[in-house]
């Protein structure tokens, strides 16, 4: 049990491929991308709608609502 725990710890920095290093521009892109609703089918909806920050980066509902109403089977983590 302890062991597998382990392996699941967060990195104690964030990992990048080799091939595709971090940089600033590439940070501030998908930042601009994830509060984006243009990527949504409807462009009512950004990652933040569900992936809310103010709301520990989820959406404070027991199961997800995207472009159907009706709902998503699983909870926004
Ligand atoms: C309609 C609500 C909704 C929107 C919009 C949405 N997500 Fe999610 N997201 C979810 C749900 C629900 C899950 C859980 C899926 C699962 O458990 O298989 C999830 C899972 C994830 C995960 C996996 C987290 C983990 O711990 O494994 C990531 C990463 C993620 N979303 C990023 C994004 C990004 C980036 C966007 C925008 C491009 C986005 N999400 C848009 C609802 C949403």
């Amino acid at each position: 049990m302890g062991s597998a725990r382990g392996s699941y710890r967060r990195p104690a920095a964030i990992p990048f491929p080799d091939r595709n290093p971090y940089t600033v521009p590439k940070a501030a892109l998908g930042e601009r991308l994830f509060f984006d609703a243009l990527l949504s089918k409807s462009h009512t909806r950004s990652c933040a709608t569900c992936h809310n920050p103010s709301l520990s980066w989820g959406d404070g509902l027991a199961r997800a609502v995207g472009e159907d109403p009706s709902g998503l089977p699983l909870r926004a983590p």
